[in-house]
């Protein structure tokens, strides 16, 4: 598995805003959206791509569109759905598919309750977005179910990471073509399986 931290100030600035307990749903949800942006540009450095030949005004030459078949986004239900706009708008011709998941507060155990996605991801590149990446049982178990339909290359885009959690998932995707992208790898989780010092409850902080 490989980890990118983005070391950019657009995304620390970004990110403390997001941190502070004083920021409000309305300006976390918009801050949200563009520090995905952010993230995305980083996370799609190894889009597939293919040359093609063109014409501009005043010659011929080629350039780059991106592959067939397309690139799959699956956020990951609440919070991922807060990522899904910021992502798209880099990927506009994107399949996007979607995953319901909830960690029980008490087991911390993840559980899916909803899957809508292509059966068949043989030889796809699949972006799975959620805001948080703490024990690691919601990323991980999402990523085996798109390794299990074919995705030949999986980019996690969280938010903010643990260390605990970035430890399971190299331990359980072992050997899987696997990338998370994060803007923060935070201290550690607290015995209540959140991040410190984190930014909360992201689906809370979007939308309760
Ligand atoms: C949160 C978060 C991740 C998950 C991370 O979702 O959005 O999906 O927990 O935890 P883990 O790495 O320990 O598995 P939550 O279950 O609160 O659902 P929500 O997005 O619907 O709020």
């Amino acid at each position: 598995m490989r980890l990118h931290v983005v070391d950019h100030p657009l995304v620390a600035h970004k990110l403390t805003t997001l941190r502070d307990r004083r920021t409000d749903s309305a300006t976390f949800r918009r801050l949200a959206d563009e520090l995905v942006t952010l993230l995305a540009y980083e996370a799609t450095r190894d889009v597939r791509t293919e040359q093609v030949d063109i014409e501009t005004p005043v010659a011929r030459t080629t350039g780059v569109k991106l592959s067939y078949p397309r690139p799959l986004v699956v956020p990951i239900l609440r919070a991922g759905l807060g990522m899904l706009d910021g992502m798209v708008r880099l990927l506009p011709t994107a399949e996007v598919g979607f995953l319901g998941m909830i960690r029980n507060e008490e087991t911390l155990q993840a559980s899916t309750y909803a899957t809508r996605m292509p059966e068949d991801l043989s030889g796809r590149q699949v972006y799975v977005l959620d805001p948080m990446l703490a024990t690691g049982g919601t990323l991980v178990a999402a990523i085996q179910e798109l390794i299990k339909r074919g995705a030949d290359d999986v980019t996690a885009v969280v938010l903010l990471a643990a260390p605990e959690g970035i430890a399971v998932m190299e331990r359980e995707l072992a050997g899987t073509p696997v990338t998370v992208v994060t803007a923060s790898v935070d201290e550690r989780l607290n015995e209540h399986g959140y991040i410190v010092p984190g930014l909360g409850d992201a689906g809370d902080r979007m939308y309760g």
